[in-house]
C-alpha cells in the first residue's frame, strides 16, 4: 500500500492562512486589548501532540505559565542554540525534524464593553518565532510564519462578548520559515513580541501611507488611506483630504541630525490615527547618496535585538538605551540586521534621529554549505514566501522618516525571488533606494554594498576604479552607484583595529555613503555555570551539538549594555566635530551633514603632567556642515607657569551647550589635544653605586640576588617575580581570526606561550649589574639574547634591556616587554599617559593623554571570551600603591605600555569565560615596548602593515622606584 508522504502544515513553503493583508503599524484611538502577560504554557519536544488543548473547556490547570512576550528557552524549556551559518537541522527544505520543540499557549480574556459594537476584532501578533497556529474559542483562525513580522487575524465571528474567550496558540520552533531565518544569532522561539486584540471600526483607517517629500525648504504631503479621511497637521495649518497632494511652502526637513517631526492626525468619523510626519527626500544623484539634497555619511552600526536575559524580547527601555547610547557615541545610522526590529524602535529612531536601513527578515546563508543547491532565493516554489516577507516589512514600516533604505535581507545568495522582491518594493515605494549585499553584481539594487571589504578594495571602490564585472552593462550600472559597507570593523573581543583608515576612505569620496560596524551588542546570555557563577553564555554553553562558539559575542557593547572600549574608539573616529592640533591652535571641522556647530561649546584645559593649570572657553565661528576653521588658543591656554616641569597639554573638548533629548548639556562630543611640549624636570644626578650586603647587591633602590641577578626588592617593595622578557599575550579573537588563521598556531608552534629562561652571565661592576640571559621555547633552536643592565638612578633604579632575536622569525611577535610580579595589595594604579581605557597600536582612539586612576579590577576589560585586554598605552609614569599610598613607581623611557592583572597571561589564555579568572595571589605586571596590533581578522582584514610587531633587535628602558606613603614622605 502506498502512502502519501507526510507533510505538516508548517512545512508548506507558504503556510500563511487566514492572515489579513499587511498594513502600517499605527497609533490609533480605536480600542485595543493588550494580551501580554502570563499565559498558560505546555512544552513538548515534538510537534505532533493532539490538538485537544484548543477546546475552550480543556483543563490547563496542570500547565505551567510563561510570560508573553518571551522566548521559552529562556524560561527553562529546551535550550538556546547558536549557529552562525549552518542550520541546526538537516538541509532538507522545506522539511524540519520530528524533534520540533513546540509550545502550546492558552489564555482567556473578556472583551471590554462595546468592543465589538460596529467593529471587527483583529488579533495582532507582533512577532512569533517561528510558526504559529491560532484558535479562538476552539475554532481554527489561521497559521503563519515570519518570526519578526506581524500577523493579523480577523477573529470577530469567533468571539463572545458576554463571557470569557479562550485564545489558544501552538508555536513550533522549526518550520519552512526557519530556512529563511538563518541569521547569525541564537535560535530562540515563542511569542516574543506583544499580542493585542484590536478593535477595527467599520470604515476605519486600516492602512495609512504617508508620502512626505522635501525640496529646498518646501514640503509635499500626501497621505493615502484605505478610506477617505481628513489629514490634519495643525502646525502647518493643513486640513485636507487624504489622497490629495498638499504643497507646504515652508517646512523644516527631517534628518538624523535634526529630526524634525510634525504631529499629524488622520481622521474619519470612527477613527483617529496619530502620526509623526518627517519631510525628507532620499535620492541618488550622479552616483551619490543624498537626503534633502545633501550627501550624507552613515556612521552606522548593525543592530540585532538583544537582551542578555530576554533574548530578542527586548523592552522599550532597552530600545531607548540603545538609541541614547548610539546618539551619545556619534552614531547616526542603524542597519536592522537582519530583520525588522520591534516597531517601537523605529519610532525612537524617528524621534531621536537615526538613519535606518530596514532589512527584511530573510537569510538563507546555510545553503552556502551545500553550494547553494535549492536556495529559496532562486527557487520558484519559494517565490511567494519571500515576496510575503518583503511586503510585510515595507507595509509595516513605510511611514517612518528614519527609514531611508529597504534591504531585501542578508546573505541569501542570488536569484529571481530577490529580483521579484525588489521589483515589488520599487512599485510600492519608489521613495527609498533598495539594498542587498549578497549579489555583488547588484542587478536588483540601487546601492553597491559590500561587507568586510579590505581597505585596499574600499580605496578602489571609492574612486570608482574597482575590478570590473564580467557583464559590461552591469558593471557600468554598479560603477555608477553609491557605495556602502553594510558590515565592517568586526567588533569581536578586543578591537577592531583599522577604524580610522576606513573612516578616512569613507570621507575621501562622495561615492562612499559610509558604513555599519558589525555589530552593536554582544549576544551573551546570562547563565549560571556548573559552579554556580554568573557568566555570559555563548555557543556551546547549552551543550549544542553544532555551534559557533563565541562568534556571537562581537559587539560594541557588552551583553549588559556597558560600552566596550571599541564603542569609545568608534565615537572618537566618527566624531562629527573634529578637533586637531594645527599651527599653534586647533583646527575645528564640522563633519555633520546637515547641522552647524551652533549649540556646541568648545572648551580648553591646560594641564601639566595631567594636573589642571587653567581652563576656558574657545570662541569658534558657527561652522556650517563641511566647514572648518583654524582657531588660535588664547594666551592663557599656553601660558605655562615658569617653575613648572613636565608635559604640557591643552585638551580641547566640544560639548553640548544645552540639553538635547538624547544627552544633557556638557556631554562631550569629541576631544582633541595640543602637545605644548615638556618643561624639563630635574633629572637625578648620577646613580647611587654598588653596595653589597651578604649575598645581595644593591643599586639605588634595587636589591638583587648577586648569583642569579634577580631583583628582590625596590626599596621596601618586594618583587615576587623579577622582570623577565615576555613575548606572549592571550590571543585576541582577532589574532585567531579567519584572515590571520595561521598566526596563533604559528605563535604556539614556536612556543611564545612557553618560553624558558637560561641565565648566561651575571656581572657586577661598580655602577651596574649586567645580567645576560637566553630566552627560548622548548623544542626549537630559535631564541632571544637578552641583556638587562641595572643601574642606580638617583634614588631609583634604571633597567636598560637589549633583546636580540637569534633567528629570523616567520611571524610578528605577540608582544615585546617585561613581565614582573608584585604583592597583591599594590592594587591602586595611577598613571600619566593615555587613558582612561585600553589602547593598542591600532585602537584606543577614544583615549587621551592625562592622569588617570583605577583599581586593578577596573583595569580589566571583561571581554565575554577572555583574551588580551586592558593595556594602558603611552604611560610616562605609573604608581602601584597600597591603601596607605605606598608602593612602586614605574617610569617609561620615555613611555611604556602597562598591564596589571591578578592572573597570569597563561590563565587568561586558558579561560573560556571571564568569571573563571581567579586571583593568583599577586599582581602580574607587563611593561611593554610594543604589542602586535589588533586588526579585524575575526571577520575582515588583519592588522594593517604599520601596526605589526616585527621581530627585530630592540632596546628599551624603565625606571623603578619606591613610593613611600604620603605620611612618611
Ligand atoms: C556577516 C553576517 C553577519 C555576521 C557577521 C559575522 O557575514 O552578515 O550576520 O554573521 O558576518 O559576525
Amino acid at each position: 500500500m502506498s502512502r502519501e508522504a507526510r507533510v505538516q502544515w508548517f512545512e508548506d513553503r507558504y503556510p500563511i492562512r487566514g492572515v489579513r493583508p499587511a498594513r502600517a503599524w499605527l497609533q490609533s484611538d480605536a480600542p485595543a486589548l493588550d494580551l501580554s502577560g502570563s499565559w498558560r504554557f505546555r512544552y513538548s519536544r515534538r510537534a505532533d501532540l493532539a490538538e485537544h488543548f484548543v477546546a475552550p473547556g480543556h483543563d490547563d490547570t496542570a500547565w505551567d505559565t510563561l510570560p508573553v512576550p518571551a522566548h521559552w528557552q529562556l524560561h527553562g524549556y529546551g535550550a538556546p542554540a547558536y549557529t552562525n551559518v549552518r542550520y541546526p537541522f538537516p538541509v532538507d527544505p522545506p522539511f524540519v525534524p520530528d524533534d520540533n520543540p513546540t509550545g502550546d499557549y492558552r489564555r482567556t480574556f473578556r472583551l471590554p464593553v462595546g468592543f465589538l459594537a460596529g467593529s471587527r476584532a483583529v488579533l495582532r501578533f507582533e512577532g512569533v518565532d517561528s510558526a504559529l497556529k491560532v484558535w479562538v474559542n476552539g475554532s481554527a483562525v489561521g497559521t503563519s510564519v515570519g518570526s519578526r513580522l506581524p500577523d493579523e487575524f480577523d477573529v470577530t465571528d469567533l468571539l463572545a462578548d458576554d463571557r470569557e474567550n479562550v485564545l489558544a496558540v501552538r508555536v513550533h520552533q522549526w518550520s519552512s520559515g526557519s530556512y529563511l531565518e538563518d541569521q547569525d544569532m541564537w535560535w530562540l522561539s515563542g511569542i516574543f513580541r506583544e499580542v493585542r486584540l484590536l478593535s477595527r471600526p467599520a470604515g476605519g483607517l486600516d492602512d495609512v501611507f504617508v508620502h512626505a517629500g522635501y525640496s529646498d525648504g518646501a514640503g509635499t504631503l500626501r497621505i493615502d488611506t484605505s478610506v477617505l479621511a481628513r489629514v490634519l497637521v495643525p502646525e502647518l495649518g493643513i486640513d485636507a483630504a487624504t489622497g490629495t497632494e498638499i504643497g507646504v511652502s515652508h517646512v523644516e526637513p527631517w534628518s538624523a541630525e535634526v529630526p524634525r517631526l510634525y504631529d499629524a492626525e488622520v481622521v474619519t468619523d470612527v477613527e483617529r490615527v496619530r502620526l509623526r510626519v518627517g519631510f525628507r527626500a532620499v535620492a541618488i544623484v550622479d552616483g551619490v547618496f543624498t537626503v534633502n539634497g545633501r550627501p550624507i555619511t552613515l556612521r552606522g552600526v548593525n543592530r540585532h535585538e538583544f537582551s542578555p536575559d530576554r533574548g530578542r524580547a527586548v523592552t522599550r527601555d532597552e530600545m531607548l538605551t540603545d538609541v541614547l547610547l548610539m546618539k551619545r557615541h556619534n552614531i547616526n545610522a542603524v542597519r536592522t540586521s537582519h530583520y525588522p526590529p520591534h516597531p517601537a524602535f523605529l519610532d525612537l529612531c524617528d524621534e531621536y534621529g537615526l538613519w535606518v536601513l530596514d532589512e527584511c527578515d530573510l537569510e538563507t546563508h546555510g545553503f552556502n554549505v551545500v553550494d547553494w543547491r535549492n536556495n529559496p532565493s532562486d527557487d520558484p516554489l519559494w517565490a511567494e514566501a519571500l515576496a510575503d516577507r518583503m511586503r510585510r516589512t515595507v507595509e509595516r514600516d513605510k511611514n517612518h522618516p528614519s527609514v531611508i533604505l529597504w534591504s531585501l535581507g542578508n546573505e541569501s545568495g542570488t536569484g529571481k525571488n530577490l529580483a521579484a522582491m525588489a521589483a515589488w518594493v520599487r512599485e510600492r515605494d519608489g521613495s527609498r533606494p533598495i539594498h542587498y549585499e549578497h549579489d555583488w553584481s547588484c542587478p536588483d539594487v540601487d546601492v553597491y554594498s559590500r561587507m568586510y571589504a579590505s581597505h585596499t578594495e574600499v580605496a578602489a571602490i571609492a574612486t570608482r576604479s574597482e575590478e570590473p564585472l564580467a557583464d559590461a552593462a552591469l558593471d557600468a550600472r554598479r560603477r555608477g552607484m553609491p557605495f556602502v559597507q553594510c558590515e565592517y570593523a568586526h567588533a569581536m573581543g578586543n578591537g577592531p583595529g583599522g577604524l580610522v583608515e576606513y573612516q578616512e576612505l569613507f570621507e575621501s569620496s562622495p561615492r562612499c555613503m559610509g558604513g555599519f560596524v558589525w555589530e552593536w551588542i554582544d549576544h551573551g546570555l546570562r547563565q549560571r555555570d556548573p559552579d554556580g557563577r554568573e557568566r555570559f553564555a555563548y555557543g556551546g554553553d547549552f551543550s549544542e551539538p553544532l555551534h559557533d562558539g563565541n562568534f556571537v559575542a562581537d559587539g560594541l557593547l557588552f551583553p549588559d549594555r556597558t560600552p566596550s572600549p571599541s564603542l569609545h574608539d568608534f565615537a572618537a573616529v566618527i566624531a562629527q566635530v573634529r578637533i586637531e592640533p594645527d599651527d599653534g591652535g586647533v583646527r575645528i571641522s564640522n563633519r555633520f551633514d546637515v547641522r552647524d556647530l551652533g549649540g556646541i561649546t568648545v572648551r580648553w584645559a591646560l594641564e601639566i603632567d595631567g594636573l589642571g593649570i587653567a581652563r576656558g572657553v574657545l570662541t569658534v565661528p558657527t561652522l556650517g556642515p563641511g566647514e572648518s576653521a583654524l582657531v588660535p588658543l588664547p594666551a592663557e591656554a599656553t601660558r605655562v607657569p615658569a617653575n613648572s616641569a613636565g608635559e604640557c597639554w591643552v585638551t580641547v573638548t566640544a560639548e553640548l551647550a544645552h540639553d538635547e533629548p538624547w544627552a544633557p548639556a556638557g556631554h562631550v562630543l569629541s576631544r582633541g589635544q595640543v602637545d605644548l611640549g615638556a618643561r624639563p624636570r630635574a633629572e637625578p644626578v648620577g646613580g647611587s653605586g654598588l653596595t653589597r650586603v651578604g649575598p645581595d647587591v644593591t643599586f639605588g633602590a634595587g636589591t638583587f640576588d648577586a648569583a642569579s641577578g634577580r631583583l628582590l626588592r625596590v626599596g621596601a617593595v618586594e618583587l615576587l617575580g623579577s622582570p623577565q622578557l615576555d613575548l606572549w599575550r592571550a590571543p585576541t579573537d582577532n589574532d585567531s581570526g579567519a584572515a590571520s588563521h595561521w598566526l596563533v598556531p604559528t605563535w604556539r608552534g614556536l612556543g611564545f606561550d612557553r618560553l624558558q629562561h637560561r641565565l648566561v652571565a651575571v656581572e657586577v661592576t661598580d655602577d651596574a649589574l649586567m645580567v645576560r640571559e637566553r630566552v627560548a621555547p622548548a623544542g626549537t633552536d630559535i631564541g632571544f639574547a637578552v641583556t638587562f643592565r641595572w643601574s642606580g638612578h638617583g634614588e631609583a633604579l634604571r633597567l636598560d634591556v637589549d633583546v636580540e632575536p637569534q633567528r629570523e622569525l616567520p611571524c610578528p611577535l605577540p608582544r615585546l616587554g617585561l613581565r614582573l610580579r608584585l604583592p597583591r595589595h599594590l592594587d591602586r594604579v595611577e598613571w600619566f599617559g593615555r587613558g582612561p581605557g585600553e589602547a593598542y597600536a591600532d585602537t584606543g582612539y577614544g583615549t587621551w593623554v592625562g592622569r588617570f586612576r583605577a583599581g586593578v579590577d577596573a583595569m580589566q576589560t571583561p571581554y565575554v571570551h577572555p583574551q588580551e585586554n586592558g593595556n594602558r598605552a603611552g604611560v610616562r609614569w605609573a604608581t602601584l600603591t597600597d591603601a596607605a599610598g605606598a608602593g612602586l613607581r614605574i617610569e617609561g623611557v620615555p613611555t611604556v605600555d602597562l598591564t596589571v592583572r591578578r592572573w597570569s597571561t597563561e590563565q587568561l589564555d586558558a579561560a573560556r569565560h571571564t568569571v573563571e579568572l581567579t586571583d593568583e595571589g599577586c599582581l602580574f605586571v607587563n611593561l611593554d615596548v610594543a604589542q602586535h596590533g589588533i586588526g579585524s581578522a575575526s571577520c575582515g582584514p588583519g592588522v594593517l602593515p604599520g601596526y605589526e610587531l616585527t621581530a627585530a633587535a630592540a632596546s628599551f628602558a624603565v625606571v623603578l622606584g619606591e613610593l613611600r606613603a604620603p605620611a612618611e614622605r
